[in-house]
């Protein structure tokens, strides 16, 4: 920033899509002339573009698009931090196009989101979010030996797909259930072993053979368009009776509707989403089921991941705007171009 307001005599412009923790908007203000948005309002794409008019970084959240056409006229803008790992909601071709860095935040959030991964699985599988709401309704009236039977977990086969920094933090978590961990990756993981007690280091599997053989799915894998709808009705029915599907990733990788249908059947035989398509509107059919667990895209909600999270975000834009290399960048190549001064596009 130093270096940015040598160069143009005035203080680098940041603009805030979301209410972000308020010592750290201090700090923000501190360093930059910021725009934000501690009133959480829904600003559209018209309102921020016009914030943006004059901004050199944005600092945005997954539920906000960053496409070409937001771009579109934000002549000074340098970089897109996005505060989340996940960044299907930027267009990174569009970013590079426009040499505009883009930065995620990964690591800081992958216990958390582990934790949470856990905690659907649990629900699910213990169906304590179907028997809270049946307990506050007054409908305990006495102890019953088959009441809300669930599913065991310990010692059950866990089944990871997408065995990423989060995967690998949940898969850990499967030592203490004595759970063997099955996974799918495009490759094997190499070198892990040191992770992990010797007799329960996941298993490469086929994607086919996850499906047929875990009993309880997680799915972990980046939103693209190679994984839309990568489980959708074949998958659901190739998956085990009596198994659970939990979704931490993103919503769009599993079809809703198909899964809506597949639980009506019981086949899952239930399922815990942090992550829908459509967010925040929820597929109806999904709303109708008990066995199905929903919360509201908050796996990563600790405080600590929170402000981690925002943290790294305005250390990454902050880094850009000094013209020093994010470690988080997702487009390096807009870098080398940066560095090389050349114009190529
Ligand atoms: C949250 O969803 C993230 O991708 O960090």
């Amino acid at each position: 920033m130093a270096q940015m307001e040598a160069n143009t005599g005035r203080r680098p412009r940041v603009v805030v899509t979301r209410r972000i923790f308020e010592d750290l908007a201090q700090e923000l203000r501190g360093r930059f002339d910021v725009i934000d948005n501690q009133d959480d309002e829904d600003w559209s794409t018209q309102q921020l573009r016009e914030r943006l008019a004059d901004a050199d970084a944005l600092l945005t959240d997954p539920g906000r698009r960053v496409d070409a056409s937001l771009l579109e006229g934000c002549a000074r803008l340098c970089v897109v931090s996005n505060i989340a790992v996940g960044f299907n909601n930027i267009d990174l071709e569009a970013c590079t196009r426009a040499r505009i860095v883009a930065t995620n935040t990964p690591d800081v959030l992958n216990d958390a989101t582990a934790d949470h991964a856990w905690a659907l699985m649990l629900a699910a599988a213990r169906r304590v979010a179907e028997s809270d709401r049946w307990t506050r309704a007054g409908n305990w009236r006495r102890f019953a030996l088959d009441s809300f039977l669930g599913i065991d977990v310990f010692g059950a086969t866990l089944g990871v797909l997408g065995m990423g920094r989060i995967g690998r933090a949940i898969a850990r978590r499967a030592q203490g259930f004595c759970m063997p961990v099955l996974y799918h990756n495009r490759n094997p993981l190499a070198g892990q072993d040191a992770e992990w007690a010797p007799a329960q280091a996941p298993r490469w599997v086929e994607r086919e053979r996850l499906l047929h053989e875990a009993d309880f799915l997680i799915v972990v894998v980046p939103y693209t368009t190679a994984t839309h709808h990568l489980i959708g009705a074949k998958e659901l029915a190739q998956m085990k009776p009596g198994s659970v599907l939990v979704n931490i990733a993103r919503g769009g990788i599993v079809d809703d509707a198909a899964l809506a249908q597949a639980l009506r059947l019981g086949r899952p035989a239930a399922a815990g989403l942090d992550v829908m398509e459509n967010e925040p509107h929820i597929f109806p059919g999904l709303l109708a089921l008990d066995n199905v667990v929903l919360t509201p895209h908050i796996a990563s909600a600790t405080g600590s991941a929170r402000r981690a999270m925002v943290r790294r975000a305005i250390e990454n834009l902050t880094q850009v705007l000094r013209n020093e290399r994010p470690d988080a960048i997702l487009n390096g190549e807009v870098w080398e171009r940066r560095r090389l001064g050349t114009g190529a596009q």
